[in-house]
């Protein structure tokens, strides 16, 4: 029996599936990978652009990469839309087969492909927070890509101060925000709800995750510390081969669909 065939077999089976995901799942949107060559890690030192101490001093010292990388940043999720991979996640949902979806992204895809109830280790880059008070409020995401594009396309240079200005002050105590990503060093956000996820699921779905950034990258264990089977979608490499039942080794915009239709010709 084929990988397909069998990871159709489990899911279709499955009473609670979970689905774990990483920047894979939005390649095919676009969405450039952490860790491929060519990935933004290639071509942007983490310390200077994913750590807030870091970015503060790029602004300072290296306004020109960071207009360029914020520039970038704008023209990747301007086009950015869900996949056939997110839309294949929020079919096995309506189906009831799909409880949870685990995400280290930050590109609001699975909420915009239908998924509702998706947890965010990594935050949302279209979710402000407030400084002062700490509330949290959903963005829009095209005015926030304007209002960043039009920041940073004035080549007569910028202030810090600047900045913050483009985030929209808080709704309720009118702070200064932020978004509502996690960089290196901060605290991830709603593991808890991901650790119980992981624990009440009994196959958990790893999407395009390398596997490598701690404490995510601890979750497809914990699932499989209490029993759950694993099956891992990954053109490159089976990163979790020592607990995964099935490795499909695909990009998850083409096996994910193929696998949804063969767990309806199961049901
Ligand atoms: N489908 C599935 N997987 C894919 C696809 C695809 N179309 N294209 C690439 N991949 C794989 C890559 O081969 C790689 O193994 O997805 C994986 C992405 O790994 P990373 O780039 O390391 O991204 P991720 O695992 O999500 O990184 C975790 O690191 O930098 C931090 O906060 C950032 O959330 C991110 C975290």
């Amino acid at each position: 029996m084929d990988e397909y065939q069998k990871a159709a077999e489990m899911i279709a089976g499955s009473k609670a599936v979970a689905a774990f995901s990483g920047a894979g799942i939005s390649a095919e949107s676009g969405i450039p990978t952490f860790r491929d060559p060519g990935g933004l890690w290639d071509q942007f030192d983490p310390d200077e652009v994913a750590t807030s101490g870091g970015l503060l001093k790029a602004v300072m010292r290296k306004p020109e990469l960071i207009r360029s990388f914020f520039l970038q940043t704008v023209e990747i999720f301007e086009q950015a839309q869900p996949n056939p991979g997110h839309v294949a996640l929020q079919v096995l949902e309506e189906m009831s087969l799909l409880k949870t979806v685990i995400t280290q992204n930050i590109d609001n895809l699975h909420q915009e492909a239908g998924c509702t109830r998706v947890l965010e280790v990594h935050g949302n880059l279209f979710r402000g927070r407030c400084l002062n008070c700490g509330r949290k409020q959903a963005l829009n995401k095209r005015e926030l890509l304007a209002r960043v594009k039009k920041f940073f396309a004035d080549e007569s240079g910028f202030e810090l101060g600047g900045l913050l200005g483009i985030m929209p002050n808080c709704p309720h105590c009118r702070g200064l925000s932020r978004p509502d990503v996690v960089m290196f060093g901060e605290a991830v956000q709603q593991m808890p709800e991901a650790f119980a996820a992981a624990e009440s699921c009994d196959l958990m779905l790893v999407l395009g995750t390398s596997g490598v950034v701690y404490p995510a990258a601890a979750i497809p264990y914990q699932a499989r510390e209490n029993r759950a089977q694993i099956i891992e979608i990954n053109p490159t490499d089976n990163y979790y081969g020592s607990i995964s039942e099935v490795y499909i080794s695909a990009p998850s915009g083409q096996a994910l669909p193929k696998l949804v239709d063969l767990v309806k010709d199961l049901l």
